[in-house]
């Protein structure tokens, strides 16, 4: 019989907007999302969201009070359900064995035990959580520990990016869905790829093993990593060579087999995913005695940790070596534009490196404002926080852009110039910004992978 009542349990960055749009896509299926935090939920089911997410809100309303709904009573939402996501998070382990490198799966576990506890009768379990390789075998055995067969464990890893989930989730460049090599696994994966087909076509939607499909995501996500810190390597050389990043990228990114998405030189990846997910591999090799793919996958995690750091220090360098008492604007907070997420934002390590100088910071971000003050609540007392750039502008020695917020490129840096200390630094760590037209308004400017223009030597 096909699946009609499903269940998301999750309602985060990954678990709210793929349920909302499943639901969009499939009127006939009754899709609830379940979350522990019931404020969450009360914010998802009245149609303001708890993340921002371009073209978010307008699918959720088109859900909600038809097909979609969001609930915190897991027990019950798991009795009514047929086929239950598992969206929770997986964050690295700040504990024990594997800390700083495997993933926390307390919460995956847990879930898993619910599950058990409250379903009624067989169930299709999807894991959609980015998961070390193996997890779902794990989750078989935690289910099905009665001995009868009653549950089966699929993978299905999200490849949404955020600012850009919904286009993502409606137009996958592909969908995985990973499953037990038996009968009755095969067949749970068919009505997996039943659901889908309603919206993604077909020789899109590729079957595989668990394992392979679990490791796929993990694969391309350091393939994404590892290009973020290849082009932030070359970057370096530019600034010292003359050579130009903007033109070294395009001339590679011409090559078909290499492709011009992803070679944006900046200050370096964030977000919740990268560094977890290349971690996840390397202690994943390592575990496995596999030392030298451990190092290889390792170096671009390392490198972008100092990509960071040589971002924050060339400000001290460049501003005279010292910025004790100067005020500095870091423009945006989020990891990249277009979200308001900052987990593991390269902006946290900044902000924390320039206060540790003594600088007064002041941090503006149209999305993030809310998690920044979160994020660096130790720091509170010396950092100032605004929505509005020319006022973190104002009387400051520098601009730091960190996110590279289409906003941030509209304002009028004339009158900003006219508002601040000089000299006028610009530190552009997205090359946001017209290099050569913000240097003849005044500024000092210092871009990623190509030399500073300066109006003194
Ligand atoms: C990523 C993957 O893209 C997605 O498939 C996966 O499901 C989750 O992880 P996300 O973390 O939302 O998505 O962001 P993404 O757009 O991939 O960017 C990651 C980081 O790399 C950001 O900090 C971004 O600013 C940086 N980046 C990206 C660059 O510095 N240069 C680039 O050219 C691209």
């Amino acid at each position: 019989m096909a699946v009609r009542n499903i269940l998301g349990i999750g309602a985060g960055y990954v678990g709210g907007p793929t349920m909302a749009v499943m639901a969009a896509r499939c009127p006939d299926l009754r899709i609830e999302v379940a979350d522990i935090d019931e404020e969450r939920v009360r914010a998802w089911q009245s149609g303001r969201p708890p993340i921002y997410e371009p073209g978010l809100d307008e699918v959720l309303r088109r859900g909600l009070g038809r097909n979609l709904s969001f609930t915190s009573d897991l027990p019950a939402a798991i009795r009514r359900a047929e086929m239950i996501f598992v969206s929770v998070n997986t964050p690295t382990k700040v504990f024990g064995q594997g800390m700083g490198m495997a993933a926390d799966l307390q919460h995956w576990e847990a879930t898993a035990r619910t599950i058990r506890a409250h379903a009624p009768g067989p169930r299709i379990v999807v894991e959609k959580s980015t998961v070390p390789v193996r997890t779902a075998e794990a989750m078989d055995q935690i289910l099905n520990e009665e001995g009868t067969r009653r549950f089966e464990v699929l993978s299905n890893p999200e490849f949404l990016a955020e600012g850009t989930a919904i286009r993502d989730l409606e137009e996958p460049d592909r969908v995985l869905i990973g499953s037990a090599e038996t009968p009755a696994g095969q067949a749970a994966a068919a009505e997996l790829v039943d659901i889908y087909a309603r919206w993604v076509p077909r020789e899109r939607i590729l079957t595989m093993n668990v394992w392979s499909s679990e490791l796929s995501k993990l694969a391309a996500n350091a393939f994404l990593a590892q290009r973020v810190s290849s082009i932030n390597a070359i970057a370096e050389l530019c600034e010292i060579s003359g050579a130009r990043i903007g033109e070294v990228a395009r001339a590679v990114g011409m090559d078909r087999r290499i492709g011009p998405r992803f070679l944006e030189a900046g200050v370096g990846f964030g977000g919740s995913c990268f560094r977890k997910d290349v971690l996840n591999l390397v202690y994943l090799c390592r575990h496995s005695g596999l030392t030298e793919a451990a190092d290889y996958w390792h170096s671009v995690v390392r490198f972008n940790d100092h990509h960071q750091a040589r971002f924050a220090a060339g400000i001290v360098s460049q501003m005279f070596n010292t910025l004790v008492g100067k005020r500095i604007a870091l423009f945006g907070f989020a990891f990249k534009a277009d979200t308001g997420d900052t987990r593991d934002s390269p902006a946290i390590r900044i902000a924390r490196a320039l206060v540790e100088e003594r600088a007064r910071l002041v941090i503006t971000d149209p999305q993030a404002l809310e998690n920044a003050r979160r994020e660096l609540a130790d720091l509170a007392d010396r950092i100032e926080f605004t929505d509005d750039p020319c006022e973190a502008a104002r009387g400051a020695h520098a601009i730091v852009v960190v996110t590279g917020w289409r906003q941030f490129a509209e304002l009028d840096y004339g009158r900003i110039l006219a508002t601040m200390e000089r000299p006028a630094f610009l530190f552009d760590g997205r090359n946001l910004l017209d290099a050569e037209r913000m240097f003849s308004l005044g500024f000092n400017v210092v871009p990623i992978g190509s030399p500073p223009r300066l109006h003194f030597e």
